[in-house]
């Protein structure tokens, strides 16, 4: 055995041994987390794998997502959690319905529900709507006993550990609890990397005994200096504070890019530039047709609303511009195909290449593919649709409801629309057989693959590409014959 090894055991075996020192009950921990998308199922998939002595119970309320995750169709797509999962189930994870009964019998509760932006009233179109937040506590303050640990791993506006407070200080059966903050940083299409070697895991709470159980559970595999606990107030705003940054840098470079297009530099050498400065480092400035994910917009628009609530009305226009400027570049990239294919795509074919919000993930949520896809067929385009990962079903009720009204109903006129001018198809050359043009939604890699020839084979002349992520070879591209449109360098053969 080596030191390393040795040494790794041992610390397992004192990070058990704390567990059980400050265990409540029993001689080894129960988890439950009340929510199986996209960051419970795999992050306590995770705590399962690296921890044989906790039991992990998800639950949620949708039968068919807990179904899919006992079958071997998992209802999310990350590259290796099916592995950890098939690993794992049975053994010390479980996916189940029987939420009342895991929250009795847990030690500690993960709430890692969806928080979406508010859809009715006040706030609407910018605070996070905490219903399900609220359902969840009080379920929790309803059937709890003893003590537990409550975990907010959902995203929040800051304070809100402040009201899960006040609910369960309501409890029937006389429980007591403590509330950590425990925001989750995992990026979609690479969940299980991050989760197995994260930069960072943030804890934020009041209870130094909660804190204390929460870190002895990561410290099963994360090194304890990346181990961070602060306030429970700093922890829910860093999470806020650390996607409005990110999308903020999206923008940035994005905003770049337009100016690019207009004075012929290239977004890429630019980029390249300023990311070799270290005070700005080369990460996260890659120009592209737009941010999507369930997370960015939705977490800077309720940071926008914070501040307004706080009224700080120039720091939620500063952090808005973000917003405005990704909607600005997916409208651009959807008008330039437009003025490219001259002026007019009505009854053309278009293939659409990806509709994910990013590569490795089956995730559609706020995807520039759908606003693109609205905005060409609102110019009476035909789409033909092509994503590896991503259902038909799926990308039909994704463009529905970004037709939808005001009033959440589809129009007849626009229900017609999409189903009399999308195809989805089963490969990229599919999509683009008999096409007057080929857009480039999601940086998957197998679009990389696809061979220039057999493409302009397929495609009518003139030949349009549009690169709305910057990954295809685009000298390849033009040597065979296509019109080249690039994110940042604009029409390339002009
Ligand atoms: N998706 C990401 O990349 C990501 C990353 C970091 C943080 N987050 C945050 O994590 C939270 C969860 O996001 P997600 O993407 O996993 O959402 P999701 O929509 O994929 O999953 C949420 C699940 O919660 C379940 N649920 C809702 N109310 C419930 C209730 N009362 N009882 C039991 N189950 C209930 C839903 O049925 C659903 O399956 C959000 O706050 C999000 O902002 C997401």
């Amino acid at each position: 055995m080596t030191i390393d090894t040795e040494l790794g055991l041992m610390t397992e075996q004192l990070s058990v041994f704390l567990m059980q020192a400050t265990l409540p009950s029993g001689d080894y921990m129960k988890i439950c987390c009340i929510g199986a998308g996209y960051v419970g199922g795999p992050t306590m998939a995770m705590i399962a794998h690296k921890c044989s002595d906790i039991q992990v119970h998800v639950v949620d309320i949708n039968q068919t997502r807990i179904d899919a995750w006992n079958s071997d169709h998992l209802p999310v797509y990350e590259p290796g959690l099916q592995e950890i999962v098939e690993q794992n189930r049975g053994k010390n994870l479980h996916f189940t319905t029987e939420v009342d009964e895991q929250i009795r019998t847990s030690d500690m509760i993960f709430i890692s529900v969806n928080t979406p932006t508010k859809q009715y009233g006040v706030g609407k179109g910018r605070a996070a709507d905490l219903k399900f937040v609220e359902l969840c506590a009080r379920r929790i303050a309803e059937v709890a006993e003893g003590h537990k640990v409550i975990v907010e791993k959902s995203t929040l506006p800051v304070r809100t550990a402040e009201t899960v407070k006040r609910i369960l200080a309501n409890a029937s059966h006389e429980a007591t609890f403590d509330v950590l903050s425990n925001p989750e940083f995992l990026a979609e299409g690479t969940a299980m990397e991050d989760l197995d070697s994260p930069d960072r895991v943030l804890i934020g709470g009041e209870s130094d005994k909660a804190i204390q159980m929460l870190v002895d559970v990561y410290a099963h595999w994360v090194p304890k200096e990346r181990i961070l606990t602060t306030n429970l107030w700093s922890s829910e705003l860093s999470k806020l504070a650390a996607n409005a940054v990110l999308a903020q840098r999206i923008s940035s470079i994005n905003a770049i890019s337009a100016l690019c297009e207009a004075t012929q530099a290239d977004v890429d050498e630019v980029a390249h530039a300023i990311g070799q400065d270290s005070r700005i480092g080369p990460k996260f400035l890659k120009a592209s047709v737009g941010f999507g994910g369930s997370c960015f917009q939705k977490d800077i628009l309720n940071m926008v609303y914070l501040c307004e609530f706080y009224g700080l009305k120039e720091v939620a226009e500063y952090w808005e511009q973000v917003i405005l400027m990704n909607d600005h570049q997916k409208q651009r990239f959807a008008r330039n195909m437009v003025r490219t294919m001259f002026n007019t795509v009505s009854g053309k074919r278009i293939a659409i290449l990806g509709f994910a919000f990013k590569k490795d993930t089956n995730d559609t949520r706020e995807s520039a593919a759908i606003y693109v896809c609205r905005d060409l067929l609102t110019e009476q385009a035909n789409l033909a649709i092509y994503d590896p990962k991503v259902p038909e079903s799926q990308i039909r009720a994704d463009l529905e409801y970004v037709f939808k009204q005001e009033n959440g109903e589809l129009a007849e006129r626009d229900r017609k629309l999409i189903e009399e001018n999308v195809i989805i198809c089963n490969s990229a050359l599919e999509a683009a057989d008999q096409a007057h043009g080929v857009g480039i939604m999601t940086e998957w890699d197998e679009f990389k693959d696809i061979s220039p020839a057999e493409l302009y084979e397929k495609v009518f002349k003139p030949a349009f590409l549009f690169d709305g992520r910057n990954i295809m070879d685009h000298k390849a591209y033009i040597e065979q014959g296509f019109e080249v449109y690039a994110i940042g360098k604009g029409l390339l053969n002009s």
